[in-house]
């Protein structure tokens, strides 16, 4: 399921370069590095770890990082940084759910940027985010809001209320799994596709307890006003579009 992601590497990395783009910046990213806080001295694992900013990001505050990710393109792409600015940062091809390079018990923080919902076998990427953790370790993870944001099964209708212009969030579907095929544009026309699964939220609560970790927060990450100027999606500020959780390693 990587050819979508190593068909557009280069374009996603220019458009992620350092900090993230316009989304990630300015309003899923804020909220990610609050539930991370400070990385310093930690093991930490970039599951789905793209072109590697986030990976960048820890590695420069101090935490010893590994990178993962099912694109080889995108691996290519951040192995590049790293040979031009080294950090000290692994980066290995594998696929979420199957993390067999990596030894149990080795990290103390699992971060997985927008990446759940693009796994097809998230079950298998949560049991094996559990199996690297040492134990008292944490799965940081942000996505898109399973309640909010299913491709193709939730949009915004806009209506005029007495003098009011008011963005209402309509989704259906939300109780079936679901995987879509989302097009992605490119700046000079070209276009690639890649899969996302929608599962409902109580799936994803479900699947981290029986793989012994507990859920200690749930967020849902607000806009920047920066992000209020620069995007059309204003409405953002009403209804949350991605979640941000945090799950402790109990058991296993
Ligand atoms: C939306 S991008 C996020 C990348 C990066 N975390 C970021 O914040 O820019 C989703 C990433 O998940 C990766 N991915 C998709 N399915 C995967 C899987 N089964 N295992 C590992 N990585 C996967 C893609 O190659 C892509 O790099």
């Amino acid at each position: 399921m990587a050819e979508g992601w190593d068909a557009m590497a280069r374009w996603y990395d220019d458009k992620q370069g350092e900090e993230g783009d316009l989304w990630h910046r300015e309003l899923i990213d804020p909220t990610l590095w609050r539930v991370i806080g400070d990385p310093a001295g930690l093991d930490v694992l970039d599951l789905g770890c793209g072109n590697g900013y986030v990976a960048r990001r820890m590695a420069r505050a101090g935490a010893r990082v590994t990178g993962v990710d099912a694109s080889p393109a995108m691996v290519e792409r951040a192995r590049a940084h790293e040979a031009r600015q080294p950090l000290g940062i692994t980066y290995l091809v594998a696929d979420a759910a199957r993390l067999d390079a990596l030894a149990s018990s080795s990290y103390d923080l699992v971060v997985s940027n927008m990446v759940l919902m693009n796994v097809e076998h998230a079950e298998g990427a949560i049991h094996e985010a559990s199996r690297v953790l040492r134990p008292g370790g944490r799965f940081v993870a942000s996505l898109s809001h399973p309640c909010f944001d299913i491709w193709e099964s939730s949009g915004w209708q806009i209506e005029m209320v007495g003098t009011q212009r008011i963005a209402w969030r309509k989704v259906r579907g939300y109780r079936q799994q679901q995987a879509a095929k989302v097009p992605w544009r490119g700046p000079q026309g070209e276009t690639w596709e890649t899969w996302t699964y929608h599962r409902p939220l109580s799936w994803y609560f479900r699947r981290l307890r029986e793989a012994g970790l507990a859920v200690t927060a749930l967020e849902e990450p607000k806009p920047t006003e920066v992000f209020l100027q620069e995007s059309p999606q204003v409405w953002i500020a009403d209804v949350p579009l991605h979640c941000v959780f945090e799950a402790i390693k109990v058991s296993r």
